[in-house]
């Protein structure tokens, strides 16, 4: 069931109208429903029941929202985190250390020891070089940390080439096949304790036989590494089960069929799995509302301009990705129209001749399957303010973060004095 849905012509999310918000926050803003995000947590677990207690460490990067990260902690998830903010939120939300994953290629050596301060499950290491950083860190603060090798499983995710990881030519992972001699060496550096290993081969995978020939590889080397006498205790399969973003599409894989997978092929591992799921538990959790500022006519179809631009919602111009529309109160008829926002870019397009519901000047629209990597990747860009978030559960609603006006922006920066004197 979504729960954005139609309620007397009127689109609600929950049991809240969408322009009470608008209304109370203005627009645009990101409206996320805390019951969607949870039923999505509770699916997944439920598919992956089979498999024991697994780890299910929410991506953080898909969106990190403190609010959002303390109803997914209340729901059992762990975090997956790549950076030390990352870590801190997830703290500061409640997810406990022993459920926290740092992953990510470049980690510094200040973000590790933060880390290890404050505890985690494990390391996801992507180099033989960072786990020789790691272990200097280590033993400056005196503790032992838990690693495990993200492998580089040479497999084509099939997904768009910016957020596919797994390919030999991405930056991510150790190359499979030196995996088994990284595995060794590591033994000779001290404050290091080899958990297991990691895979992760891309994000919005639409199809399952990328990532169970990844699975399949990653069971190869932990078969290898233990006949070589390791002992192997996790086994992180990543996340990139990908959402519908177009609903003319073919829908992605069900969360079952992603578990019936994973427990087929992971029989008889013996080993703690992890998960890191993102876009799969927010994707489809949030919507951006906007407001139709004014049409303007075009060559080939009018352009819907509206107030929500490319640096609230990158992805169309990132990724071509589609991005569905829809008017919160639809008059009825469609149009087909480009849906623009009003940063000086042509590439600043959500849509072009899209067929729409018929909006006109004033009227609010939704821009749906903007919970994951939205306000996330959402930067300032033309000195716009960063769009509020809003959380709904149930018949209530909250801002989770406020938008701060063009003064607070303005009184961030400094002119230097030499300026100044100039005036
Ligand atoms: N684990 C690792 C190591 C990752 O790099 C990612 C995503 C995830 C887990 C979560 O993947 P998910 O389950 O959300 O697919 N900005 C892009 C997506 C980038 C994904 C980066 N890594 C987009 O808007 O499509």
């Amino acid at each position: 069931m979504s729960h954005f849905h139609l309620r007397d012509g009127v689109t609600h999310c929950e049991d809240v109208p969408l322009p009470t918000i608008a209304q109370a926050v203005g627009t645009p803003v990101f409206v996320y429903s805390a019951n969607a995000m949870r039923s999505q947590a509770k699916a997944l677990r439920a598919a992956l029941a089979p498999l024991g207690d697994p780890l299910v460490a929410y991506a953080v990067k898909a969106n990190p929202n403190i609010a959002v990260l303390t109803a997914l902690a209340a729901e059992g998830l762990g975090a997956d985190v790549v950076s030390g903010g990352e870590y801190r939120r997830a703290r500061a939300a409640g997810v406990a250390p022993d459920k926290i994953v740092f992953s990510g290629v470049g980690k510094t050596a200040a973000e590790m020891r933060l880390a290890l301060e404050g505890g985690l499950c494990q390391f996801n290491l992507e180099s033989f070089p960072e786990a020789e950083m790691l272990s200097q860190v280590a033993q400056s603060v005196g503790r032992t940390a838990p690693v495990a090798f993200r492998i580089n499983p040479d497999v084509d995710a099939g997904s768009h080439a910016k957020i596919s990881t797994g390919a030999a030519h991405n930056k991510f992972g150790i190359p499979i096949d030196e995996t088994a001699a990284a595995c060794r060496a590591l033994q000779s550096l001290p404050g290091l304790e080899l958990m297991g290993l990691a895979v992760h081969i891309g994000s919005q995978l639409t199809r399952l036989a990328p990532l169970e020939a990844a699975i399949a590889k990653l069971g190869g080397m932990i078969a290898q590494l233990r006949s070589e006498g390791h002992r192997i205790h996790t086994a992180d399969l990543g996340g990139g089960l990908g959402v519908q973003y177009d609903p003319s599409s073919q829908p992605p894989p069900s969360v079952e069929d992603y578990g019936a997978m994973v427990t087929r092929l992971t029989r008889g591992w013996n080993v703690r799995l992890i998960f890191e799921p993102g876009r799969l538990i927010v994707g489809n959790s949030g919507v951006l509302l906007t407001e139709v500022i004014r049409i303007k006519s075009g060559p080939r179809s009018p352009f819907v301009i509206v107030d929500a631009a490319m640096n609230d919602l990158l992805r169309p111009s990132l990724y071509d990705a589609w991005h569905e529309f829809g008017a919160v109160a639809p008059r009825g008829g469609e149009m087909v129209a480009d849906v623009v926002g009003p940063v000086c870019e042509s590439g600043d397009v959500f849509a072009l001749a899209r067929r729409l519901d018929r909006v006109q000047a004033g009227d609010l629209m939704l821009i749906h399957t903007a919970g994951a990597y939205a306000a996330a990747m959402a930067g300032t860009y033309n000195s716009r303010a960063l769009a509020p978030e809003v959380l709904v559960d149930g018949g209530e609603w909250a801002v989770v973060r406020p938008r701060r006006g063009d003064e607070a922006y303005l009184a961030d920066e400094d002119v230097p004095p030499w300026l100044k004197r100039a005036e």
